[in-house]
């Protein structure tokens, strides 16, 4: 689904939605074991081991949204964020941090359905890859889905990376199917892809 304010240029090139690269690398920040508002545990999981509880909290205080520019700027490297921008998005969508215990490993991110969207939500789902392919990105993909349900969510859709196999295979397996493909900016190598849950 794409941004408000974005539109295409001639070269397929889509604008107004790119922030500048922010300061300094991200580092991730000290995981926040506070469950606050939001919080819930997700999941039993075997980590290390170990059963643990796989917990998602709101972001909101300044821990949780150092956690989530982390995980997005070290997924999405070409596109990072200020922690400015991530409390913008805050303002906008519904943001959570995931962790493993007390370990830092995802986020997701539910764009609301509008009035004028066709009430449409995309809904992301993002991994530490350390932490991938034991089933964490099913279960936040499918907690983020719900969220989307409960804002009313009548067309789900998501968008990947081109240069993320996981993540296009991730959501094709989840039923997704593609409906554009663009850059963001010019000079850009890999384009992004809308798919839509069929
Ligand atoms: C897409 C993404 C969230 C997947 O995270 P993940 O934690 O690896 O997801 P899962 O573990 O649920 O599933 C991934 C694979 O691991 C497999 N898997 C799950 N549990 C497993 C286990 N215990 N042992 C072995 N394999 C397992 C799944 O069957 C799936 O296999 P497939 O690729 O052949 O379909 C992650 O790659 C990511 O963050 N990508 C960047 C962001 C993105 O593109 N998100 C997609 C938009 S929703």
């Amino acid at each position: 689904m794409r941004r408000p304010g974005a539109r295409r240029t001639s070269l397929g090139v889509r604008a107004g939605r790119a922030e500048p690269p922010t300061g300094p690398g991200a580092r991730p920040a000290a995981p926040n074991p506070d469950r606050g508002p939001g919080a819930g545990p997700t999941a039993l999981v075997v980590f290390a081991g170990r059963v643990t509880d796989l917990r998602s909290l709101a972001v909101g205080d300044d821990a949780t949204i150092r956690n989530w520019r982390f995980v997005h700027n070290l997924i999405i490297p070409g596109d990072p964020l200020s922690l400015d921008d991530v409390r913008d998005r805050v303002g906008r969508n519904r943001m959570e941090v995931a962790y493993l215990g007390e370990t830092l490993v995802g986020c997701t991110t539910v764009r609301p359905p509008t009035a004028d969207n066709g009430a449409t939500a995309t809904v992301i789902a993002r991994v530490l890859p350390e932490f991938r392919r034991r089933g964490l990105g099913t279960r936040l993909y499918e907690r983020a889905l719900a969220q989307a349900r409960e804002l009313g969510a009548q067309t789900i859709e998501t968008v990947v990376l081109a240069s993320n196999p996981d993540g296009l295979r991730f959501a094709e397996r989840h039923g997704f199917v593609e409906t554009d493909r663009y850059l963001l900016r010019e000079g850009d190598t890999a384009p992004w892809i809308d798919l839509r849950l069929t």
